[in-house]
């Protein structure tokens, strides 16, 4: 007889956006006339930029004829890719990374849950508190985190780093030792991020006690104050204990074309194994390579007018998140992110859970957000709200929360 990997039924309930997706469904199907705005997942609405489309048709053709045809696209990426990665989002920033540390995929979800399998079964993780959820599930499913406490909704392996109004969402350096740390900046889900000298420190500290960090950069296109980091690879020391996951999602809209990549350098290793060899081991054996047609979609990224058309619509995705953020303030709810991040998050009214307050807003408002607790404890007694609406339904949305 079979078995399976009983680690799956320790995950609680299902995954979070598939939970909201469920239950606004079920309302919709119980109140057709609702009219609901959806800011819950954080999953575009604009249009790919013209010059990405270009570039995707132009490789549409090319697949057409038998001398431009492309077959498996390399396993871990087209040259052409990997290049512009290099020169736009590292050398441009002096980052010392080449195009031999990066590998194309298919997005950083599936990165950010694949990468764990480098590292041994028995290795601390340890998460800021909210948090991913994709994260913890990931490690979970690989039998990393020990029991679930339900009623704490902690597992008894994970070091949790809560990021509260209280510490100004700064996660502190944890007791114990952790051998990999998670941390997503700009974050998902509060919207605030670590100034570059704050996220310095905690290379310094990854180096100091020999564990790694999985650095999720999804957000870096949002980034508008200076002092922020766009990546991992601007603090000093990084090379040794650093690895970057990136995204085509939210800075270029990829969410349903799916295109991101990880970098691993060469320098991290774990006594003499590379874990740029093991990653790039690991792709060849269980990746094809993304498309042809998407891979030439994120060259597109990096030209001229896909910069400058993609600088739009980040402009136009930031002015909701302003629009957001003051009419809540006005409205006298507490407020956070939404300067270098296009999430919004906030405090809960009048004492309500997490939960409470999806169900009072999705009910009397018709507007779906994302209930804090669902991305860990801390999260509890806070709401987050996404600026990737359009505008239209941005403001429609907040008459509505004022109007209660
Ligand atoms: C979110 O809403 O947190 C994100 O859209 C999820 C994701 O990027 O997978």
């Amino acid at each position: 007889m079979f078995q399976i990997n009983e680690n799956y039924q320790k995950l609680p309930g299902s995954y979070l956006f598939s939970t909201i997706a469920k239950k606004v469904n079920a309302y919709q199907a119980a109140n057709p006339d609702a009219n609901i705005i959806r800011l819950g997942i954080g999953d575009v609405t604009q249009p790919i930029a013209p010059a990405i489309i270009e570039a995707m048709h132009k490789a549409v053709d090319e697949m057409g004829h038998a001398e431009t045809f492309r077959g498996y696209a390399p396993d871990l990426g087209y040259d052409f890719l990997r290049k512009a990665i290099a020169d736009n989002d590292y050398r441009a920033r002096g980052c010392d990374i080449s195009e031999d540390e990066i590998f194309v995929s298919d997005g950083a979800k599936s990165d950010s849950a694949n990468i764990q399998e480098l590292f041994s079964a028995n290795s601390r993780i340890a998460v800021c508190d909210p948090v991913y959820p994709v994260y913890v599930d990931s490690n979970v499913m690989a039998g990393r985190t020990g029991s679930y406490d339900k009623e704490k909704e902690t597992w008894s392996d994970v070091i949790y780093m809560p990021c509260t109004a209280e510490n100004n969402f700064v996660p502190e350096f944890p007791k114990e030792t952790p051998d990999m740390i998670y941390l997503c900046l700009p974050n998902n889900p509060t919207g605030t991020t670590l100034t570059k000298s704050q996220l310095q420190e905690w290379v310094d500290y990854a180096n100091k006690v020999g564990a790694v960090i999985i650095y999720d950069a999804a957000y870096e296109a949002y980034i508008s104050e200076s002092d922020v980091a766009h990546s991992i690879y601007e603090c000093e020391g990084a090379r040794t204990c650093a690895i970057e996951l990136r995204s085509f999602s939210k800075n270029a809209g990829f969410t349903g074309v799916r295109l991101g990549f990880t970098v691993v350098p060469k320098d991290l290793k774990c006594g003499e194994v590379s874990l740029n060899a093991m990653w790039a081991r690991r792709h060849g054996t269980k990746f094809n390579g993304a498309p042809y047609i998407v891979q030439r979609a994120g060259e597109a990224v990096y030209s001229d007018a896909g910069k400058a058309q993609l600088k739009e619509q980040v402009a136009y995705y930031m002015n909701n998140a302003k629009t957001i953020k003051e009419g809540l303030a006005a409205a006298g709810y507490t407020v956070f992110g939404g300067v270098n991040a296009p999430y919004i998050w906030l405090k809960t009214p009048s004492g309500m859970t997490s939960w409470e307050f999806f169900d009072f807003l999705l009910e009397k408002a018709n507007v779906v957000g994302t209930p804090g607790s669902g991305f860990g404890p801390s999260g509890e007694g806070y709401f987050r709200l996404t600026a990737f609406g359009n505008y239209e339904n941005t403001v429609r949305a907040l008459e509505r929360i004022k109007a209660l």
